[in-house]
C-alpha cells in the first residue's frame, strides 16, 4: 500500500455529550503513516474528538469510516491524556502492557506465549525491561508513560493517538517520545495532542485545530493569521528567530 492509503474517514462529524454539541465539522482523513498535530485551546474539544474517532463517544450526526487492515478494535493504539492510577492496587508493569490485548470482544486475562513475548519485546525497545515487574504505583511520571506507551502499541495498531503524552513528565522522556515516535511513524500514522505546536512541527505532516469547530490544515506550517482564520486562539511557541510561524525545522535539544 502507498503512504496515501485511507485508514480513517473522519466525515462531517458533530459529536458532544447529553445533547450538547461540542465539536462540528470535522471532516478530515488520517492516512497510512501520517503524522497529524491536533491543536486548540483547553475546553475546545480535542479529547471530544478523539473519543469519538475512537468510538467512545458516539457523534450525533456524520460518519467515521474505518479503513484499517486490522479489525477495528486493533486498529488504534490509544495514549489517553490522564492515566487513572490507583496507586495500591497490585498490578505490574507487564501486566499493565498485557491489558493492551484486552478488548470489547475479548475479557479473558489468560495470554499466549507469543502475546507475552510481544509484551517483552515492547517494553525492551521502550527501556522497561528492567522494571516490568515493579508494581505501577511505584512508577515515576515517565516509566508510567512508556508504560502506557507499550500498552498502547502491543496490539500492532495501524494508528496511534496520544492525547497530550509530554504532560507532566520529564524532560528526558520528551526527548526519548520524540525519537520513539519518528520512528514508529516509518511504519504506523500517528495522531498526537500538543500545546506545544513549536517543538512538534518537526514530526507532524498535518495539523487540525479544534476549538468547537474543526479545522484541517494540510501542512505543518502555521502562522496566527491561519490560526485566526480557524478561529484557533493557541499561542504559538516559537524558539527561533522567526516570529509568528512554526519553525519547519525546528531543532529541540534537550
Ligand atoms: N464526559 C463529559 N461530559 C460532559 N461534558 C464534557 C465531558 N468531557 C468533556 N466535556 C466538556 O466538553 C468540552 C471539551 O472538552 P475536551 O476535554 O474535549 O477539551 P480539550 O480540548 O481536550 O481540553 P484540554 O486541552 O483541557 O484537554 C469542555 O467544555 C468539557 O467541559
Ligand atoms: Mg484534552
Amino acid at each position: 500500500m502507498s503512504d496515501n492509503s485511507i485508514l480513517l474517514e473522519i466525515d462531517n462529524i458533530t459529536a458532544g455529550y447529553n445533547g450538547e454539541v461540542i465539536i462540528k465539522n470535522a471532516r478530515f482523513n488520517v492516512f497510512e503513516k501520517d503524522f497529524i498535530g491536533v491543536i486548540g485551546p483547553n475546553g475546545g474539544g480535542k479529547t471530544t474528538l478523539i473519543k469519538t474517532i475512537l468510538g467512545l463517544i458516539k457523534p450525533f450526526s456524520g460518519q467515521i469510516k474505518y479503513y484499517g487492515e486490522n479489525s477495528n478494535d486493533q486498529l488504534i493504539g490509544y495514549l489517553p491524556q490522564v492515566h487513572y492510577v490507583d496507586k495500591k492496587f497490585p498490578i505490574s508493569v507487564r501486566d499493565v502492557v498485557l491489558s493492551g490485548l484486552m478488548s470489547k470482544n475479548r475479557m479473558i486475562k489468560r495470554f499466549t506465549k507469543k502475546e507475552k513475548l510481544k509484551a517483552d519485546e515492547e517494553m525492551e525497545k521502550m527501556g522497561i525491561s528492567g522494571i516490568r515487574k515493579k508494581p505501577i504505583g511505584e512508577l515515576s511520571g515517565g516509566q508510567l508513560q512508556r508504560t502506557f506507551l507499550c500498552r498502547s502499541l502491543i496490539s500492532s495498531p495501524q494508528l496511534l493517538i496520544l492525547d497530550e503524552p509530554n504532560n507532566n513528565v520529564d524532560n528526558k522522556f520528551e526527548s526519548d517520545l520524540y525519537k520513539i515516535l519518528r520512528e514508529l511513524n516509518k511504519t504506523i500514522a500517528i495522531m498526537m495532542v500538543s500545546h506545544d505546536i513549536g517543538i512538534i512541527s518537526t514530526y507532524i505532516k498535518t495539523i487540525v485545530c479544534v476549538n468547537r469547530d474543526v479545522h484541517y490544515h494540510q501542512s505543518n506550517i502555521i502562522n496566527e493569521e491561519q490560526l485566526r482564520a480557524y478561529n484557533c486562539p493557541i499561542q504559538l511557541i516559537t524558539h527561533g528567530e522567526i516570529p509568528h510561524t512554526v519553525l519547519k525545522t525546528h531543532v529541540h535539544d534537550h
